[in-house]
């Protein structure tokens, strides 16, 4: 039975205890399908000046998603969601967002979504308290105010004027303004861009706790550590088109099957290594060997070593991550 064997992966996980719909999201993710999307984009175009910065993007996101879009600057993202939110308008295509179209109900769209813009301003006198207030004036049912600043460490900074915020301060106040109105889908275009370290990590237990609490969320981020940790899919852009789409971990197995395995070592011949089963390379650096490789190389190798009488204390390997495929789908040159 295919429910069962979803629910045992979605137990797997380590923040279990989700809505139904949360797991018919990961159901859906196992199919292949979205299940009620509410984001559904076809053949996205926008031109500037006769060259096409998003050019035929598709993709749909389902409802209980946090849909993560990465790519290197100039890719075509804030684009791509400034048309869905229905900001910019498109060239071509087609798009639905929570069923309307962006370019002919974006009235009544902003009243269910919520966006935090990269590129935000407030007037410089207002002051946090007034600016959740001003914005909550506009929606019923808006969330509590002081339960926002509370949520997002603005609770002392409630009397501050915007000028004399911090930057941190100023993007946790446009996220707290995004979700003033309870969307049903949120967009957060590099949310954490600016955040100290743990400002970030609460930022991400936030989202995961709006998302839980029924809120879609499209999550712009150049982050790597935090799409794989907080998205449950996600889409590289490259130049205006998607290259890659899929779950973090279906992403990464396959782009970046390689292992590096590290340990220290006096200086010796340790060529035999590269004849270890799964070893693909073997060099030295600053006192230490590194080996690259797939599959089952970190025993492999721990095995050969034993059988030659070295038992290094440090022996490690850095699993593939997100940030891997990145690299290896959009190129290491920064060329833009
Ligand atoms: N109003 C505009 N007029 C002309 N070109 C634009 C305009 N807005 C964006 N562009 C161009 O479109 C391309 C995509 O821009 P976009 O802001 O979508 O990139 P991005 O992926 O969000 O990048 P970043 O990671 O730097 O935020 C860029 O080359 C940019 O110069
Ligand atoms: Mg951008």
């Amino acid at each position: 039975m295919a429910a069962c064997g979803t629910v045992s992966w979605w137990e797997q996980r380590e923040d279990s205890g989700r809505a139904p719909w949360v797991i018919a999201v990961g159901v859906a993710q196992l199919k292949g399908t979205v299940v009620e999307p509410v984001i559904v984009v076809e053949g996205l175009t926008k031109r500037y000046g006769g060259t096409a910065v998003v050019d035929g993007v598709s993709f749909e996101v389902g409802r209980g998603e946090i849909f993560g879009i990465l790519g290197r600057n100039g890719a075509g993202k804030t684009t791509t969601v400034e048309c869905l939110e229905g900001l910019r308008r498109a060239d071509g295509g087609r798009m639905r967002v929570l069923g309307l179209d962006p370019a002919t109900q974006a009235a009544e769209l902003r009243r269910r979504i919520g966006s935090q813009l990269q590129e935000s301003a407030l007037p410089q006198r207002i002051k946090v308290w007034e600016a959740l207030r001003w914005f909550a004036s506009f929606v019923p049912g808006a969330r509590d105010p002081d339960q926002l600043m509370t949520q997002w460490g603005l609770q002392d900074k409630r009397n501050t004027h915007f000028s004399d915020l911090s930057g941190g301060q100023r993007q946790r106040l446009f996220i707290a303004l995004a979700l003033v109105n309870d969307p049903e889908l949120v967009f957060l275009d590099e949310m954490t861009t600016g955040l100290d370290p743990a400002a970030r990590h609460t930022a991400w237990d936030l989202v995961r706790a709006v998302r839980d609490a029924g809120t879609s969320v499209v999550l712009v981020t150049h982050f790597m550590e935090e799409a794989e940790r907080l998205c449950d899919r996600v889409a590289v852009l490259e130049r205006g088109t998607i290259v890659a789409l899929g779950t973090p971990g279906a992403l990464i197995a396959e782009h970046a099957r390689q292992i590096t395995v590290r340990f220290s070592a006096e200086a010796g011949d340790l060529g035999w290594l590269a004849a270890v089963a799964g070893v693909d390379q073997v060099a030295r650096r600053n006192g230490s060997v590194e080996v690259q490789g797939t599959g089952p190389v970190l025993a492999e190798v721990a095995a050969a070593l034993v059988g030659h009488g070295i038992r290094p204390a440090d022996l490690r390997a850095d699993q593939p991550n997100l940030e891997e495929v990145f690299l290896s789908i959009t190129g290491r040159r920064s060329d833009e």
